[in-house]
């Protein structure tokens, strides 16, 4: 089975991010497996605490990142870029040098906002780091999701067919994404 890591760059209840990744794990093609894997406890990178007082929660979202096959991030823009806790684990996840559990592993990156533009400056600023990263990233479709705050029903479904066919396609095409690369 192809295990798939799907990393919410929202920490707050009742999130959009958090409901749309649910949407797409529920919509995950036969033969993958997808979970949140959760950023909110990781303290922030300090090169320094890396060695000898390596955070616990570091050593084991490091872990559970190794085992995976590939990463789905969904997240929101703030500021025109990604949150910090996106930012955060992208940089934990980096080090200790030479031992990054990024490289080689295929990813998806869909983001979203309740405005107009999707999110689109925190989508291409993560797909920065991920080229440095060596990160083979879903190019098509390209996934900024505006007016996200009507796409949801109390329940947490997702409200319109269109929008539904349109996060299925997401992981329909990053199931063919996965397809082309090894399993690790
Ligand atoms: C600190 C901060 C900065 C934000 N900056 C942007 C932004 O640059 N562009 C945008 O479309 N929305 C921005 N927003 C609004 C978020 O898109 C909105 O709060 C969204 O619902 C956050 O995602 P979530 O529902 O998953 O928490 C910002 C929100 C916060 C809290």
């Amino acid at each position: 089975m192809t295990r798939i890591a799907f990393i919410v760059g929202s920490l707050r209840q009742g999130s959009l991010s958090r409901k749309t990744a649910e949407a797409l794990i529920r919509l995950i093609p036969e033969g993958m497996t997808g979970e949140i894997v959760e950023i909110g406890d990781l303290p922030l990178y300090n090169p320094d605490l890396d060695g000898d007082a390596t955070p616990q929660a570091w050593t084991a979202f490091r872990d559970t990142m190794r085992e995976v096959d590939g990463v789905v991030f969904v997240t929101p823009e703030y500021n025109r870029s990604v949150p910090a806790s996106v930012k955060n684990v992208i940089d934990v996840g980096s080090r200790p040098y030479g031992q990054s559990v990024w490289a080689g592993k295929p990813a998806a990156i869909v983001s979203l906002s309740p405005g107009a533009i999707g999110g689109f400056g925190a989508n291409h600023h993560l797909r920065q780091s991920l080229v440095f990263l060596d990160m083979p990233t879903l190019q098509q479709p390209e996934a900024y999701i505006g007016g996200a705050g009507d796409l949801f029903d109390e329940a947490g479904e997702v409200k319109s067919d269109k929008t539904q066919a349109f996060l299925a396609s997401i992981m329909s095409a990053f199931g063919a994404l996965m397809a082309r690369y090894p399993k690790r």
